[in-house]
């Protein structure tokens, strides 16, 4: 495991893999039609409160636990005690988000190879948008089949060869394709709109399920409470690094490319008349298609949009794969190869199950893994370092110079994220 191989070769290289985990579906897909639904401004105040008092500080948690450990998110905990509990409840919660998460990742590609073909562009007459889950059971199983094939060819080259070196090419991509396309938005007549419903907070929406949704989403989007993060940490090269400042890296990162796609999104949705801001999920595969196909230059959009869609989502999607492969291969002793195939069958069936019972399981897991679950495995991990590890983890966290901040992040992480978290999640239940 501490070979030098299956470490990041330095810290820039590490930030940008956890960019890529954290710069996902939840950015482009999950978050502009949760703002969407919830009304705008005020729901990205409370997210962006979320993100500050949960997020960064759970985040730097579970980074100290691999960076400290040097493992798998399951030998990560003490053995013979309740926390060891924390390890297999990652896991599982990983196997169901990635279960959903490549579905919508076989979609994305399918979107993608229809917008190379034309059809989405102002000069296909015939547009007509068939939503993604009735496209078929057969070829969504082919296009899920086809993103897990691209997840298992860049986690099998393992640590340096395979997640450093996708990451290296497709993170830069990506924020050059969504520069162009916010730039190309920023042309767009409903830019006025698309920045007013984003940023004019309105009070009035701010439901209970908003507030439990915005902190759910805090975590998602960060990737925390899963064991990505903490798995990622355990690769990072010796030495002493700052995790706080690699936590506000990738927490502002993140930030800024999800307010960036909501811009996009809303700017090239406000152009046209009779958008609907709140469509949900469809807002970026029925919606946006539709808009593609009415706008100039609707044809180079809708490939560079896709492309960039699919990049954030197979980046996410194989930081999910390897908690998985690093588990399976410490506890099976099989080598890098077969590991990531037998993972990525796994997950791959897996997916196809999800397919075959849409109705039955995708909202369900998708609601129950980002409201309760992750949630729930981000309380566990600042627990386990607030009290578990306790002061001299979170000196080490934060360093010597700054014991004020120390002391701060250690009742964060010992009471006030985990009564927040906690506090919020239960209103919503009850
Ligand atoms: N953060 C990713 C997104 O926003 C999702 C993700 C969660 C990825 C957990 C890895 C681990 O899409």
């Amino acid at each position: 495991m501490n070979s030098t191989e299956n470490k990041f070769s330095n810290r820039r290289t590490f930030i940008l893999a956890a960019i890529g985990a954290a710069v996902g579906l939840g950015n482009i897909w999950k978050f502009p039609y949760i703002v969407g639904e919830h009304g705008g401004g005020a729901f990205i105040l409370i997210y962006l409160g979320a993100i500050l008092v949960t997020g960064i500080p759970i985040f730097m948690a579970e980074l100290y636990i691999g960076k400290r450990e040097r493992t798998d998110v399951v030998s990560a905990f003490p053995k013979k005690s309740a926390w060891f509990g924390i390890g297999p409840f990652s896991v599982i919660s990983t196997i169901l988000v990635l279960g959903i998460y490549s579905v919508i990742g076989g979609w994305v590609l399918d979107f993608e190879f229809q917008s190379i073909m034309g059809e989405f562009s102002p000069s296909n007459p015939d547009l007509e948008i068939i939503p993604p889950q009735d496209g078929g059971l057969g070829k969504q199983i082919l296009w899920t089949g086809l993103f897990y094939i691209l997840c298992i060819a860049i986690c099998i080259g393992g640590v340096q060869k395979g997640i450093e070196r996708a990451s290296k090419i497709l993170i830069p991509v990506l924020i050059l394709l969504i520069l162009v396309l916010a730039v190309r938005s920023l042309f767009m007549p409903g830019v006025g709109e698309a920045t007013d419903f984003l940023f004019l907070p309105d009070f009035s929406q701010l439901t209970r399920e908003a507030i439990v949704e915005a902190i759910g989403h805090a975590f998602f989007t960060l990737s925390v409470g899963f064991g990505a993060i903490l798995t990622y940490g355990s690769y990072l090269p010796q030495g002493s690094q700052p995790l706080p400042r690699m936590a506000i890296t990738v927490a502002v990162a993140d930030t800024f490319i999800a307010m960036l796609m909501g811009f996009i999104i809303f700017a090239i949705g406000y152009s046209h008349t009779g958008f609907e801001p709140a469509a949900g999920p469809a807002l970026l595969f029925e919606t946006l298609p539709n808009l593609f196909g009415e706008t100039a230059a609707g044809y180079f959009l809708s490939i560079a949009f896709f492309t960039l869609v699919a990049f954030a989502a197979l980046t996410s999607a194989i930081s999910m794969l390897e908690i998985v492969i690093a588990v399976v291969q410490k506890y099976s002793g099989l080598n890098r190869l077969w590991t990531t195939l037998i993972c990525g069958t796994f997950m791959f069936g897996a997916s196809a199950l999800v397919i075959a019972y849409y109705e039955e399981t995708f909202d369900f897991v998708d609601d129950f893994t980002s409201n309760y679950m992750l949630p729930a495995g981000g309380i566990f991990m600042s627990l386990y370092v607030g009290w578990r590890l306790g002061p001299a983890a979170v000196k080490d966290i934060v360093g010597d110079k700054h014991p004020g901040l120390s002391s701060g992040l250690l009742w964060i992480l010992r009471l006030v994220a985990p009564i927040a978290v906690a506090g919020v999640v239960l209103n919503g239940v009850i």
